[in-house]
């Protein structure tokens, strides 16, 4: 199993202090913390390559362009895509969500019918209701159930010959549900339907294999997975990506510009116009590495254990709810205080060094369902410990303490 102690020699920031106590870090739905690799990645880069890519014949635009392209052929054998061409490396999962359904807008007709799930992050919602306004395609929700799953029989109603799409999250950022992917995605090929996954809260946790899936489309963050924020990408069969137009205009999208008529690039570089976050990508392919060196089993077998631990002691302190009782569900416990708002407890936990995340996390409707204005969520990753674990049990108990 894991050396968690020596796991966390490798992030600097854990041993730092926060209001004279040590950091326990529980906010790593967020944002992970970064590895010494992938700080080390990026220092490199500025200190002895920085150039910008496919640009220039000169050594320095060559070495950068080349790691930035390792690192794209990283990405694509961690999540099992048949080309590197079919990895779009954007800015992150929104970014990557817009151009799918900015892309759709060509090829929806009013009527036509997209599904989304109850369980998501504003990311995949917004976008899609933007693409309904532009077209006229009507937006159905499968719902979800008191333990925050979704419910797949209303989900088989909902699907018919006029669904063109499908989005749901992978695992919910807010809850933790694992949602049946597998089921969502073969039932909406059966009707011809594309599904986009975002995967942003599974990739710290699991491992996908979009080529096993069958999956359309797949986008994730590599800040979530121990990378540098604003960096991020886009998987895409690529049938699908040679068939949507471009996001963005600009420079490296181009094959020929003319004032009468533009060409554009082949894959992947219709879709990244402009000097994109090549430092960002590189260090994402260090960031995959360093996770894939720990191995995803045996960080899925860890983080499990901190939920069952974390998810008993909680439940100890009497008047605390969790919301999100999926049997299957990640290493996210949302939770309150009775009669307690959450930022009251978060700022509490904070002052004895505890980092949570509180409030609607990016998904009201599922703080809407619940009728509350939001949740304490404690998200550990593979660097945490019970220890940790004991000093949070503890902070939420002086913080109800000093609340009621
Ligand atoms: N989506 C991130 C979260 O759940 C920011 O906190």
């Amino acid at each position: 199993m894991l050396d968690v102690q020596k796991i966390r020699d490798d992030f600097p920031i854990l041993t730092r202090e926060v209001n004279g106590k040590p950091l326990v870090y529980f906010d790593n739905a967020a944002t992970s913390q970064t590895p010494q690799v992938v700080i080390d990645a990026i220092v490199d880069y500025y200190s002895s390559y920085n150039a910008n890519i496919h640009r220039g014949v000169h050594t320095l635009s060559q070495e950068a362009t080349d790691a930035y392209e390792i690192a794209r052929k990283k990405i694509q054998e961690h999540f099992g895509a048949k080309y590197a061409h079919e990895i779009i490396l954007t800015s992150g999962t929104t970014h990557s969500i817009n151009i799918i359904a900015t892309g759709f807008t060509s090829l929806l007709s009013k009527g036509d019918e997209i599904i989304v799930s109850a369980l998501e992050h504003h990311s995949n919602i917004v976008p899609w209701q933007m693409l309904c306004e532009r077209t006229g395609a009507i937006l159905k929700v499968i719902p979800m159930n008191e333990d925050g799953e979704l419910v797949m029989n209303v989900y088989d109603q909902l699907l018919s010959n006029s669904t063109k799409l499908v989005f749901t999250n992978h695992i919910s950022n807010a809850l933790g549900t694992i949602n049946p992917i597998e089921e969502i995605i073969e039932k909406a090929h059966r009707v011809g339907a594309a599904v986009l996954i975002d995967g942003a809260q599974a990739c710290p946790h699991v491992k996908p294999d979009v080529k096993a899936l069958d999956v359309d489309f797949y986008v994730a963050s590599a800040h979530k997975l121990c990378g540098p924020t604003g960096v991020g990408m886009l998987y895409g069969k690529e049938d699908w990506l040679n068939k949507l137009p471009p996001y963005q205009g600009g420079g490296e999208m181009i094959e020929q510009v003319t004032f009468e008529k533009t060409t554009y690039a082949g894959l992947p570089h219709k879709f990244e116009a402009g000097t994109p976050n090549i430092c960002g990508g590189i260090a994402f392919g260090v960031a995959l590495d360093y996770m894939n060196s720990i191995g995803f089993d045996n960080i899925a077998a860890y983080e499990n254990e901190l939920l069952e631990y974390g998810t008993q002691k909680l439940l100890e302190i009497e008047g605390l709810k969790i919301y999100g009782t999926s049997k299957n569900k990640t290493s996210v416990i949302s939770f309150n205080l009775d009669n307690i708002h959450p930022y009251d407890v978060g700022t509490i936990v904070d002052k004895l060094g505890i980092a949570v995340r509180t409030g609607h996390h990016c998904a009201q409707p599922i703080m809407d369902f619940y009728k509350i204005p939001g949740t304490v969520r404690a998200s550990f990753s593979f660097y945490n410990t019970k220890e940790e674990i004991d000093a949070l049990v503890e902070a939420v108990k002086k913080a109800k303490m000093m609340l009621s």
